[in-house]
């Protein structure tokens, strides 16, 4: 855990949930950690926006991060409240054991949140975009609503004066803050990473409300921000137009074209459909397509989504499981369709034993989700492909590698 002075008047408190130690929303691993983010703005009065608390509602952390800044908790005068995600609110009920006499602002839609995980019903002051706060000492906060990045009540908070934006989810990535924690302190290897994890955060977090993202954050074109301060990540001081600019390029993949990347996911249960894998990723490869490959279920759902996230293309390689699909490969697709990764050019195959199914199922899961992915005929085969089965399935791999190439082609025009 760490703070520091992001500008004068303004705190940034920082703590990581250990690598391994929990998974994000119960569900998404966190190899490389997560940081936690929340800011002091101090003018007459003082407000904290967001807390830190981890998933388990507990605030040592917060409480002994404000003790190090010389902040006691009876100098809060307000909480400002941009998402009500326990992570970033789980704190309150303990704080308002605490500390009694200070006014939350959060947006209308907070109120029932508030109510039903923290039982706080009183000395609330909703805002809506564009409403201020004004600390005093030039400290002036401004409110944007951003609905659905992450939850409906979400809002950003602006520091006029400082030209400081708090946008809670928006802008964040997985991975724990260590020595740097500004974008312009970043090794090439460091931006890599946190790049992948900013990627993978979208994808998993974000992604089903890609078009709320696009519409959020086009609402913040005319501030001028001199620093991009998430709930969540490093703190953008050098280039914060970088990561609203990566932003809307993930929100953009949710419709396609990504990446000239195809991915291939892959399940076989006694390696009848695996023989099909190698010659096929060796085809799209030699037509200048890169490949991403996954075997499901050994890769996490949460990797999958972030590859066929910046994939313009898709394989599905299953085989036929009781006249059905295999029923991993149905639970990631299921996931993948959920999360909004549309339009991806696809092509499926796989083996079955006595009775086929698993196609038909697939593109019957296709419709229902509305996907809009665009498939090439399938090739699904009885047992071991064939010489002649295998030469069809790379035909078709060189088929669909061209279509990911003018496709993406056609969106740089
Ligand atoms: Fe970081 Fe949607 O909470």
């Amino acid at each position: 855990m760490k703070h520091i002075k992001l500008k004068e008047g303004i705190l940034a408190l920082t703590a990581n949930a250990a690598p391994n130690s929990l998974l994000f929303e119960s569900m998404w691993p966190i190899p490389h950690g997560v940081s936690m983010n929340s800011y002091i703005v101090q003018g007459d009065k003082v407000a904290i926006v967001d807390g830190l608390c981890g998933w388990d509602g507990v605030p040592e952390t917060l409480f002994a991060l404000l003790k190090e800044v010389d902040i006691a908790l009876d100098q809060i005068d307000y909480v400002v409240i941009n998402h009500m995600e326990p992570d970033h609110s789980g704190w309150l009920d303990n704080f308002k054991k605490l500390r009694k006499d200070f006014k939350i602002i959060a947006t209308e839609r907070a109120l029932p949140l508030l109510n039903h995980y923290a039982g706080i019903t009183e000395h609330i002051q909703t805002v809506k975009s564009g409403d201020e706060l004004d600390l005093g000492a030039g400290k002036k906060l401004i409110f944007t609503e951003m609905p659905n990045i992450h939850w409906p009540e979400t809002m950003a908070t602006y520091e006029q004066q400082q030209r400081v934006l708090m946008p809670c989810d928006a802008f964040g990535m997985f991975g724990s803050i260590e020595s740097a924690i500004f974008d312009d302190q970043l090794s090439p290897d460091l931006q890599q990473h946190y790049e992948r994890e900013t990627l993978r955060y979208y994808s998993n977090i974000l992604g089903a409300f890609s078009l709320p993202v696009q519409k959020g954050v086009a609402k913040l074109a005319d501030l001028q921000m001199d620093v991009i301060a998430p709930g969540h990540g490093i703190i953008w001081r050098d280039n914060p137009q970088h990561i609203v600019e990566e932003f809307m390029r993930y929100a953009r993949y949710s419709k396609g074209p990504a990446k000239e990347i195809i991915t291939v996911l892959w399940s076989s249960m006694y390696g009848a459909t695996e023989m099909a894998i190698q010659p096929l990723v060796q085809a799209i490869e030699e037509s200048g397509v890169a490949t991403h490959v996954h075997r499901i279920p050994d890769t996490h759902v949460s990797y999958v989504i972030q590859s066929v996230w910046e994939s313009s293309g898709v394989v599905i390689a299953t085989p036929t499981y009781e006249y059905k699909m295999f029923p991993a490969m149905h639970a990631v697709l299921d996931e993948l369709f959920k999360k909004k990764a549309l339009n991806r050019k696809a092509f499926s195959l796989g083996s079955y034993g006595w009775s086929g199914g698993a196609q038909k199922e697939l593109q019957e899961l296709a419709e229902q989700s509305k996907c809009k992915w665009e498939f090439l005929e399938p090739v699904e085969f009885q047992g071991r492909p064939t010489t002649d089965t295998i030469k069809l399935i790379q035909q078709r791999g060189r088929e669909l590698a061209t279509q990911v190439k003018e496709w993406v082609a056609s969106n740089r025009k």
